[in-house]
C-alpha cells in the first residue's frame, strides 16, 4: 500500500481501506445502476454507470481505474467520484480550493456512508474528507426507482482556521466509456427559447455555460442530452439527459480525455465566483437531476416529466387553472372598466381565472411603460382608483379567479424604491451604469432586500387574501455586477444572489403553500427544477406564434411535463387559423390572451368549445404520459399524444406546418395505449360548421391497432391541425 496517510493537528479520521473491505456502494433506480468503490488508496471511483446489473454480488467485478501517483507508466486515470483539484487526475475537477495556507490541492478519502428511505426513493449520503485538511464532502444521491431518476448534490465544509476559497464546485462528477458521444443543447434567446442542436463531442471540452445571473437561461437552458454511440433519437439508443435545478449562471462541462472517455460535470458557473468559504460554513452546491434511457429520449423525457409532477414541481399533482392575461391584448394601457370587461370574456371563453399583467403599480412614477415604476407596488390609482380588493371583487362578480403580474426582483432608477435605497440595486459605485429593459437588479445577496421582496407578495396577499395566482417575471441579466452589500466579497455575489432568491421563493411556498406560481422571465429564460418547487408552472416564450411554439414545446417538453408548461392563444402570426393557435397551445397547460372583439362568432364558439375540450382531456394531457411521435426538426409536421394514467382517454395532436407539395404522408402510430382496449377515434376541435375528414372518425379500433398501423392525420395543407380524441368502449 503505497499510501499511508498523515493524521494532521485535527483528528481527521481517514483511514486506509484494505483490500478486504473496499466498500461498495450501489445508487439504484429499476432500471440503472451507479456503483462506486472505494480503492486500496482510500479513495473513491465509479465503477459503473448503465442499465441495471442483475446480480449484486457481480458488483466487486468491476473496475475502477486508479491511477498510482507514483506509477507514470500507468495511462489510465481514476474515475474519481468528486475529484479534486491538483491531485494525479489531469483533466477537469469537481473541486478546486485553495486553502487558507495559499495550498492548492484537495485529495478526498473515504469516510462513511448511510441510506436512508425518503420521499419516492432512496437517499445515499458518503462523507470524503481531505487527509491533509480539515475539509470534508458530502455526496448526497437520491434514486427514483420507478422514474428511474438520480438527483444529486454535494455539500463543502471546513475547520481550517481562516476561510478557504472556492473555484470549482460541481454537483457531481458522471464517467462514461463509449464509442462516441452526441451533444445536444438548447441554445435560447428572447422569443427563440430551445433550439435544439446536436454535435459530436470530441476530444477535449465543450462548456454549456450562462453568465447572465438572474435572466439566467436567456442564451442556454440549464439541461442537455447525450446521445451515447449515436445521436439522441426519441425512440430508441441510450441516452443521458440531465438537469441542474439553478436559476444562475450554470455550467456543463463535457470532456472526453486522452483515451475517449467522457466526463460530464454540471455546476454553477464559478466564472468571476471565487466562493470564500468560512469555517464551519456549507456550501451546497445545486441539485443535479438525470436520468439514462435504453430507448431513446421520449422514455428519458417521461421518466423527468413523471418524476417532477410526483416529487419536485410545486403542486405537482394538484390541478392547474386555464386563464386570460392581458398582456399582449393591452400591454400597459387599460383601466377598471377595462379589467372588468376582459374578466368577463374570461367567464364567456370558459376560464378559470383573469390574469392582469404588468402595468398595474407605482404613481409617482408610474407604471405606463418599461420605462418607470418597477420597485413601488402600490397600485396605480389613476389606472385602478378602486386598487387591487376592487379587481379582486370584480373577478369574483364575473365568476373568474384573479391572478396579478409581479416582478418584485427588479427595480427601474425612475423610481421611489430607488431614490429612498440605491444601494438595494446591483451596480458599481464608480462606473456609469447600463441598463437592460431601463432596470436594475436587487441585490438579492443583502437579507434586508429579500425581506423588501418577500414583503411585495405578502403585501399583497394581507390585503387580498382570495388573490388566486401570482406570475413573478425577471426581465434583466444582472447588469454592473458590484453588490454595495457585499463590499470586498464580490466573489460570492453571483451565487449568493441566487440563494437569496430562493429564500424568498421558499418563503413565499411556506407561508402561501396553496398559491400557484407562474415562473417567468421575459419568455423562458428560468425554468430550473428548483424554482420548480415553488412554482406551478412556468411561461415557455413570449413567442406565441404557433409555427414556432410547436419547436419550443417540444424542445421544454424534453425536460419538463406539459403541467408546467403555460401557453397561450394570441394574435402572434395570424395568418394561422385560431384553430391551429389553439391546437397548439391545447398540448400544454391552455391559457388566452387576445380580445374576444377579435374573433368572429364562430371563432369565438370554436374557442369556448376547445376551452370545454380541453378540460375534459385534463387527465391525458396535464397527468398522463406523453408521446412525441413526429418530430417538426424532422419533417415538416409534427405528432404528439397523450394517455391518461388509467389508459381507458388518449388524445393525438397532429400538426402540418408547411407539409411539401405531394410529400409522402405517413400514417401516426399512437403510443402508450392498451393494446386490448377498444378505442374510438373522434376528431374533436372542429370549427363550427366543419366535419371531420378523417375516414377513420367515429370507428372502433383496439390500442393494438392505433399502435401499429397508426391513424392518417396528417394533410398536405399548411398550418392545418387536427385533435382526435381517443375513448375506451
Ligand atoms: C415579459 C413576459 O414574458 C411577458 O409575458 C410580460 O409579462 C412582460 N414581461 C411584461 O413586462
Amino acid at each position: 500500500m503505497k499510501h499511508i496517510l498523515a493524521a494532521v493537528g485535527v483528528a481527521l479520521a481517514v483511514q486506509t481501506v484494505n483490500a478486504a473491505e473496499q466498500r461498495i456502494i450501489r445508487i439504484s433506480t429499476d432500471n440503472t445502476d451507479l456503483v462506486l468503490q472505494v480503492a486500496p488508496n482510500g479513495r473513491l471511483y465509479q465503477t459503473y454507470l448503465g442499465e441495471k446489473l442483475l446480480h449484486e454480488s457481480e458488483l466487486k467485478n468491476l473496475k475502477w481505474q486508479v491511477h498510482p501517483a507514483s506509477d507514470a507508466s500507468v495511462v489510465e486515470r481514476g474515475w474519481e467520484v468528486y475529484s479534486g483539484s491538483g491531485n494525479e487526475d489531469f483533466f477537469e475537477p469537481a473541486l478546486a480550493v485553495t486553502h487558507s495556507d495559499g495550498n492548492p490541492s484537495t485529495y478526498l478519502y473515504y469516510v462513511s456512508s448511510s441510506s436512508k428511505e425518503v420521499e419516492g426513493g432512496v437517499q445515499t449520503d458518503i462523507l470524503l474528507r481531505d487527509d491533509k485538511y480539515p475539509v470534508d464532502v458530502t455526496l448526497h444521491y437520491v434514486a427514483f426507482p420507478k422514474e428511474n431518476v438520480i438527483k444529486t448534490w454535494s455539500e463543502i465544509k471546513h475547520q481550517e482556521k481562516k476561510p478557504i476559497t472556492l473555484s470549482r464546485y460541481a454537483s457531481t462528477m458522471l464517467y462514461f466509456s463509449r464509442q462516441s458521444y452526441y451533444l445536444t443543447e438548447f441554445s435560447s434567446d428572447w422569443a427563440k427559447e430551445v433550439q435544439m442542436s446536436t454535435q459530436q463531442l470530441l476530444a477535449g471540452k465543450k462548456i454549456l455555460d450562462t453568465k447572465l445571473g438572474s435572466r439566467a437561461a436567456m442564451h442556454m437552458q440549464p439541461f442537455f442530452t447525450v446521445g451515447l454511440d449515436q445521436p439522441a433519437a426519441e425512440m430508441q439508443g441510450d441516452v443521458l439527459m440531465g438537469t441542474l435545478g439553478w436559476v444562475g449562471n450554470f455550467s456543463f462541462t463535457f470532456e472526453v480525455d486522452n483515451v475517449g472517455n467522457l466526463r460530464v460535470i454540471p455546476a454553477i458557473n464559478p466564472y468571476a465566483s471565487d466562493y470564500l468559504l468560512k469555517p464551519n460554513e456549507t456550501f451546497t452546491t445545486p441539485e443535479f437531476i438525470f436520468t439514462l434511457s435504453k430507448n431513446g429520449t421520449g422514455e428519458g423525457s417521461r421518466n423527468l416529466q413523471n418524476w417532477a409532477r410526483n416529487y419536485q414541481l410545486k403542486d405537482g399533482k394538484g390541478s392547474r387553472m386555464t386563464l386570460l392575461n392581458n398582456w399582449e391584448n393591452t400591454a400597459f394601457d387599460f383601466d377598471e372598466p377595462m379589467l372588468a370587461g376582459l374578466m368577463k370574456e374570461a367567464k364567456d371563453l370558459g376560464l378559470d381565472m383573469f390574469l392582469l399583467d404588468d402595468g398595474w403599480f407605482a404613481n409617482k412614477y408610474p407604471r405606463n411603460s418599461d420605462t418607470a415604476g418597477l420597485g413601488d407596488w402600490d397600485v396605480n390609482r389613476a389606472k385602478l382608483p378602486g386598487g387591487v380588493p376592487a379587481l379582486v371583487e370584480d373577478a369574483k362578480e364575473a365568476g373568474v379567479k384573479f391572478g396579478i403580474w409581479i416582478e418584485p426582483e427588479m427595480v427601474n432608477p425612475k423610481s421611489e424604491l430607488f431614490e429612498k435605497h440605491p444601494d438595494w440595486a446591483i451596480h458599481y459605485p464608480n462606473r456609469d451604469v447600463y441598463y437592460y429593459r431601463n432596470q436594475l437588479v436587487l441585490d438579492m445577496s443583502n437579507p434586508q432586500v429579500q425581506d423588501y421582496v418577500y414583503g411585495v407578495v405578502e403585501k399583497l396577499m394581507k390585503e387580498n387574501p382570495d388573490l388566486a395566482y401570482f406570475k413573478w417575471d425577471c426581465n434583466s441579466p444582472i447588469t454592473n455586477i458590484y453588490s454595495p452589500y457585499l463590499k470586498n466579497n464580490q466573489g460570492r455575489l453571483y451565487i449568493d444572489h441566487v440563494r437569496g432568491v430562493y429564500n424568498v421563493m421558499k418563503r413565499v411556498k411556506e407561508n402561501y403553500p396553496d398559491l400557484p406560481m407562474m415562473l417567468c422571465s421575459g419568455g423562458g429564460a428560468r425554468c430550473d427544477y428548483e424554482s420548480l418547487k415553488y412554482f406551478t408552472e412556468f411561461w415557455c416564450s413570449d413567442n406565441t406564434d404557433p409555427v414556432e411554439r410547436c419547436y419550443i414545446q417540444w424542445g421544454f417538453s424534453q425536460f419538463f411535463p406539459a403541467k408546467a408548461m403555460c401557453a397561450h392563444v394570441t394574435s402572434w402570426n395570424k395568418s394561422a387559423s385560431i384553430k391551429f393557435r389553439t391546437d397548439v397551445a391545447s398540448m400544454c397547460k391552455l391559457g388566452f390572451d387576445i380580445g374576444l372583439k377579435e374573433l368572429s362568432a364562430d371563432e369565438l364558439a370554436f374557442c369556448q368549445e376547445a376551452v370545454a375540450n380541453w378540460k375534459r382531456l385534463v387527465p391525458a394531457i396535464m397527468d398522463g404520459q406523453q408521446y412525441r411521435l413526429v418530430s417538426p426538426y424532422e419533417t415538416n409536421h409534427m405528432a404528439v399524444n397523450y394517455v391518461s394514467p388509467d389508459k381507458s382517454k388518449a388524445v393525438l395532436f397532429a400538426y402540418d406546418i408547411y407539409p411539401r407539395y405531394q410529400a409522402k404522408l405517413i400514417p401516426v402510430k399512437v403510443q402508450g395505449l392498451d393494446p386490448n382496449k377498444m378505442y374510438k377515434v373522434e376528431e374533436i376541435n372542429l370549427m363550427p360548421g366543419t366535419e371531420s375528414t378523417l375516414e377513420t372518425n367515429g370507428k372502433v379500433f383496439s390500442g393494438d391497432y392505433l399502435m401499429k398501423v397508426g391513424l392518417e392525420v396528417f394533410d398536405f395543407k399548411p398550418l392545418h391541425s387536427r385533435v382526435i380524441e381517443l375513448t375506451e368502449q
